[in-house]
């Protein structure tokens, strides 16, 4: 079969490209086949864009093919396009021929009917044919490509890091182990797991964060962006978190916390505009079927000026709140997404970039301010999802950097040790952040589970397919 020959429904939907009268082959799924007195139509979809090409068979005993084509059948239908005379459609498929080139049956579990996102989920592998996971998935496309122009024009080197390591980036210990060793039957040594005698003679893990590799790269080619698959084991089993998800981590190699937060900033308002320009029929499809205020929100977010304050302030907007939150709150906690929620939704009603942090609670990587007691970590909230970016300006300082390591996380001096040695070694001041991909993706279609924007989700107590 000459496959090369086909039109994808896009050209002749979206752009327009296709004259009336052309005659015209299509491949794709039979999202719905109905027949009436002396017509029969069967809706094409070939996921290359939102809508379906409507096929028009007249007289249908021309096509006895018809019989066996179900919903969820593939096809390959050729025809002329002609404007349609039906409602709801400008162009259809005055159709020649149809061929069945994929059967299907009668328990396809697509029939035509809404289906819960729960059950979706469990037909990870089918649900790509459905309405909206074919359009998260091209927003997820169209997104990517965002990324990519955003930082590629601003001159930042895309690199890649490991996604096996030895380094615990986070220094938070939500790491997946990487071994070969057989664990019914461990090698030991005086009492202890001899992990020398492992794959890469050491303990090895699945990356938590690009981050330690990309300052790396960042000092030799100035400013670089990851982009790329990251793995935590936290047992959080909420709608905002994954066990792998996509991060893009940018790294300035001349830069303090004022450049990140204004990097943030500029950075999250080019996704949300490239999303209502770029992504239109898809934004009109979430703005129609899952959030009312799709669209809304994200113009009055790129009007807005991002709220920039200290965790310090934000503390005392919490304490002056009177709200009951299950976490009290207090200088020094953690900021749950209760408290987080509270700050943009309720008292400011816009994304906030807080800064400042108290040492104890971030990572051991970030600059320790004069205080002695806060760090210039800063982390983006933003109403509905809570943190969406986190990042810091870096310790570049050697002495400073070592005590804290020593401080927080003494186990790891050793393995560490390159890691200092860019402070050894031309150190600068530099700073970055991290975008959780899943989470800005959650944010501008209005989904609400990060189940639904993962592509296969990863979660506690679920790799299936
Ligand atoms: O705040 P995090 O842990 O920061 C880092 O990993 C730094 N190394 C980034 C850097 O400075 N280069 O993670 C960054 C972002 C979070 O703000 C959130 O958007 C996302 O990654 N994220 C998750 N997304 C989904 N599921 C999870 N379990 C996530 N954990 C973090
Ligand atoms: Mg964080």
């Amino acid at each position: 079969m000459d496959y090369k020959t086909r039109t994808r429904i896009a050209r002749i939907l979206v752009d327009d490209a296709v004259a009336v009268d052309s005659d015209v082959t299509v491949l794709g799924l039979a999202r719905t086949v109905r027949r009436s007195k002396g017509v029969a139509f069967v809706d094409v979809n070939d996921g290359s864009c939102f809508g379906n090409l409507q096929a028009v068979f007249a007289p249908p005993e021309n096509f006895p093919v018809l019989e066996k084509i179900l919903t969820g059948a593939a096809v390959r239908v050729r025809g002329k396009l002609v404007r349609s005379q039906g409602k709801g459609q400008e162009y259809e498929l005055a159709a020649d021929s149809i061929d069945l080139v994929g059967e299907t049956d009668a328990s396809y579990p697509l029939q035509k009917k809404r289906h819960s996102f729960e059950f979706l989920r469990e037909i990870a592998h089918l649900r790509p044919r459905t309405n909206t996971f074919g359009a998260v998935n091209r927003i997820r496309s169209k997104l990517s490509y965002a990324i990519h122009k955003f930082y590629q024009e601003r001159g930042f080197y895309y690199i890649h890091t490991p996604l096996i390591t030895t380094s615990d980036a986070e220094g938070a210990g939500d790491l997946f182990r990487v071994t070969t060793l057989d664990v019914k039957n461990l090698p030991m040594k005086d009492g202890e797991i001899d992990w020398t005698s492992d794959f890469f003679n050491d303990q090895a893990y699945l990356a938590v964060s690009g981050q330690l590799e990309g300052e790396a790269l960042a000092i030799a080619l100035g400013d670089i962006y990851t982009f790329g698959p990251t793995f935590r084991a936290e047992n959080s089993n909420t709608s905002r978190h994954a066990s792998e998800f996509w991060m893009i981590e940018p790294e300035m190699a001349w830069a303090e916390q004022e450049d990140n937060w204004d990097l943030a900033e500029e950075f999250l308002k080019f996704l949300f505009t490239y999303a209502l320009e770029e992504c239109k029929d898809e934004m009109d499809f979430f703005g129609q079927w899952i959030d009312k205020e799709a669209r809304q929100t994200l113009e009055s977010v790129i009007k807005a000026d991002f709220e920039r304050i200290s965790y310090t302030e934000a503390i005392k907007i919490l304490e002056a709140s009177g709200e009951k939150f299950e976490y009290p709150v207090e200088w020094g906690c953690n900021l749950q997404s209760e408290h987080e929620r509270y700050i943009t939704e309720k008292a400011l009603k816009k994304p906030a970039i807080v800064y400042d942090y108290p040492e104890a609670i971030k990572a051991f990587y970030m600059y320790l301010n004069d205080d002695g007691k806060t760090v210039r970590a800063m982390d983006v909230l933003v109403p509905r999802v809570g943190e969406i970016i986190g990042g810091s300006q870096r310790e570049h300082r050697l002495d400073v950097l070592e005590e804290r390591i020593r401080k927080m996380n003494p186990d790891h001096m050793e393995s560490y040790s390159w890691y200092l040695d860019l402070r050894r070694y031309g150190t600068r001041p530099h700073a970055g952040f991290g975008l959780g991909f899943e989470r800005v993706l959650m944010y501008i279609t209005g989904m609400a589970n990060i189940r639904d924007v993962a592509t296969f989700p990863r979660v506690p107590g679920w790799a299936k397919f």
